[in-house]
């Protein structure tokens, strides 16, 4: 397992106006989306690449295609689904993969409420979208689900990270990578991440 701090220049910038308390709803999103998109580019660079001669414009140009394994995304709902389209946009081909958690009030772990795997998922690398690895809860059970299905390569990206999630999520499960634009200082009682974000689902959606 490694944890990348996608530590850009342009990233820093975003991340910087995207904490600002009194960002606009279509703002929040739309630099959302700009991270997702570079924390993707980040997260595909191993990504294996084949050599394919195709016709171009004076002939046959020998060009480079990515190769075998195929994505899915996995937007943990609700949030995620505010970097999906971000995602989406670097790796087109890719399927949707969706999962949704409760937290039950009795015993706090994470239960399933929606699942709805993309065919062949066993195939796949999957990449798992939620804009805040806070407790890393509702991760670890994502986690297992995809392994349960037969996932062997999966990676997460998060806008911002807690070290208290980040430390969960490493030492049950060494072999996921995890990016992030940042790690934060801690989560506060309630389970926010300070100086962390506010709460991502609502500004996103604009419920708040
Ligand atoms: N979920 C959020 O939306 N924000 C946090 O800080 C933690 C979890």
């Amino acid at each position: 397992m490694a944890v990348h701090v996608v530590d850009h220049p342009l990233v820093r910038h975003k991340l910087g106006i995207l904490r600002e308390a009194g960002l606009s709803t279509s703002g929040f999103r739309n630099l959302a989306l700009e991270i997702s998109r570079l924390l993707t580019y980040e997260a595909t660079k191993d990504l294996v690449t084949e050599p394919k001669t195709i016709k171009g414009w004076a002939g046959d140009v020998e060009v480079e295609m990515i190769k075998g394994k195929k994505i899915t995304v996995v937007p943990i709902l609700r949030a995620g689904l505010g970097m999906m389209d971000g995602v989406l946009d670097m790796v087109p081909g890719a399927r949707v993969s969706v999962v949704g958690f409760y937290r039950d009030e009795e015993t706090l772990q994470p239960v399933e409420y929606y699942v709805k795997l993309a065919r062949n998922i066993d195939e796949r690398i999957a990449l798992i979208l939620d804009p805040m690895l806070a407790t890393g809860g509702t991760l670890l059970a994502t986690i297992e689900l995809l392994k349960k299905a037969g996932c062997t390569n999966i990676k997460g990206l998060f806008l911002v990270a807690a070290p208290e999630g980040i430390e969960k999520v490493v030492t049950a499960h060494p072999d996921v990578d995890i990016y992030t634009a940042s790690i934060d200082e801690k989560l506060n009682e309630a389970g926010y991440i300070l100086p962390g974000l506010g709460d991502a689902g609502d500004k996103i959606f604009g419920t708040k």
